[in-house]
């Protein structure tokens, strides 16, 4: 955990920001795989986590604004749990950890809420996303399932993502632990990337070092020569000389905090000119969206950025032609970059996406696009100091897409379509590093990982 105080503090500032009321923040539970006791790998949520730091099932954060008393609920250890589990600390010692003076038990929780409620009292929930919180958060509340969302509090929700937007220097060390894992990681696949081996080995083999590491991925690895499929979680696939692996993957320390690379690389070791002519393009685009990355840029504009260079790439290919600017202010780019160019990163992947993407994202000086590509990106506000985004240009040849596009005709004053098919077993590329945005501008976190074509030739050469 961090030092007690800045638990403390957090709760404070978040109390500072609202209104009146009661700040409820259940924390997760065990999730059953496929019978109670075999479960998924235990993981608290991030909310609970950040202002409650204790990192175990069965605990509720409770802050309150007006009397600005926080309270811990949860159940000691009986002794099943500890013959089956082992002993932990009590509620109140854990409690103690992270400032908090005030226990109970789960029991007394429910007679809180009535007491609270009966006075009038506001009590403010973040969105749930499990639905043993819905019924949970229904019997505390006292309302049908089907309408705890309504609960759902708007204030609460802008007042969290306020202060975990900006993550200060503990948060950061922890991120660039993350990333250390991460590196591993991404170097030992890059080493196996050899015909011979499969797919599963490469991801396997990365998993288990997050895990040695003490920590699991931060979501399930992504690994393909299918590249051009964005969230590919199929490894089945023995590699072939002449492709390319696309490896999106993070490790989460112990204290849950995010780390999220992709490399790209050819299995064999050696890139032939087509992939490299790709290569490079999406490799300027990484490295140029970062140099220009810093605060009061929105990253709407650092999105349009990496798309004008991956536009203007492929039209020196021969693959686009016509006006840049044209071209990405119409949407053509999308064809090869459909994704956005990033998000934030912290204590999930996808920093506070179960808040609502828009809430973290947008804000009212810059809304959400409805154009096919641009609608995709998680984050389009101005960028301020302390956030932590990812930076993932990417350029796929997607064959279905490319088949509806041209036989619609779409944006073809854009696009060389009849080039395409020399691309059609490509798959894609992708390179992605983890940026953290400073008072002057932005520094790529962690230690560098192998990236540029001689980098990644010279590391799987190795
Ligand atoms: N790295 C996986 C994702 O951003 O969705």
């Amino acid at each position: 955990m961090f030092p007690k105080d800045v638990y403390r503090q957090r709760r404070n500032s978040l109390r500072a920001m609202m209104d009146e009321g009661i700040l409820l923040f259940p924390g997760n539970e065990e999730s059953a795989m496929n019978y109670r006791d075999n479960t998924y790998h235990y993981r608290q949520d991030s909310s609970f986590l950040y202002f409650f730091g204790i990192n175990k099932p069965g605990f509720y954060g409770w802050c309150d604004v007006d009397s600005g008393e926080d309270r811990i609920y949860g159940d000691d250890f009986g002794i099943d749990d500890i013959i089956w589990m082992g002993g932990q600390p009590s509620v109140k010692e854990l409690s103690a950890e992270v400032a908090v003076d005030h226990t109970g038990p789960v029991k007394a929780l429910k007679e809180a809420l009535r007491t609270a409620l009966q006075s009038g009292r506001r009590v403010h929930i973040l969105p749930p996303y499990r639905g043993d919180h819905i019924v949970t958060l229904s019997a505390l509340m006292d309302v049908d399932c089907t309408r705890v969302r309504d609960q759902v509090s708007e204030e609460l929700i802008r007042a969290v993502v306020k202060l975990r937007a900006a993550k200060d220097k503990y948060e950061i060390g922890e991120i660039e632990k993350a990333l250390e894992v991460a590196g591993q990681m991404h170097t030992t696949a890059m080493k196996m990337a050899f015909p011979g081996n499969y797919e599963r080995d490469l991801a396997g083999t990365i998993e288990g070092i997050a895990l040695a590491s003490g920590g699991p991925v931060s979501f399930p690895v992504i690994l393909s020569m299918d590249g051009q499929i964005m969230h590919n979680h199929s490894h089945h696939q023995e590699l072939v000389q002449g492709r390319i692996v696309v490896c999106d993957a993070g490790a989460e320390t112990p204290m849950c905090y995010a780390s999220d690379i992709t490399r790209s690389y050819p299995v064999g070791g050696k890139f032939n000119l087509q992939q490299k002519e790709i290569y490079e393009i999406v490799l300027e685009a990484n490295v140029k969206t970062m140099e220009a990355s810093r605060p009061g840029i929105t990253y709407k504009e650092i999105h349009l950025m990496a798309a004008r260079i991956i536009a203007g790439g492929l039209k020196a290919l021969g693959l686009m032609k016509g006006d840049v600017d044209e071209a990405v202010e119409a949407g053509a780019h999308a064809l090869f970059f459909p994704h956005g160019l990033g998000h934030m990163m912290g204590l999930d992947v996808h920093d506070m996406e179960g808040l609502g993407e828009n809430y973290v994202g947008y804000d009212d000086r810059v809304k959400r696009s409805k154009q096919f590509g641009l609608a995709y990106l998680r984050m389009g506000r101005e960028l301020e100091p302390g956030f932590v985004v990812t930076n993932e240009p990417g350029c796929y040849f997607i064959p279905e897409l490319i088949d509806i596009w041209k036989g619609e005709k779409r944006l073809e004053q854009f696009i060389n379509y009849d080039r395409l098919n020399a691309y059609r077993k490509f798959g894609g590329i992708r390179i992605e590093d983890d940026v953290l945005i400073t008072a002057g501008g932005s520094r790529v976190l962690g230690t560098p990982i192998p990236k540029t074509v001689q980098e990644v030739e010279a590391t799987m050469g190795s």
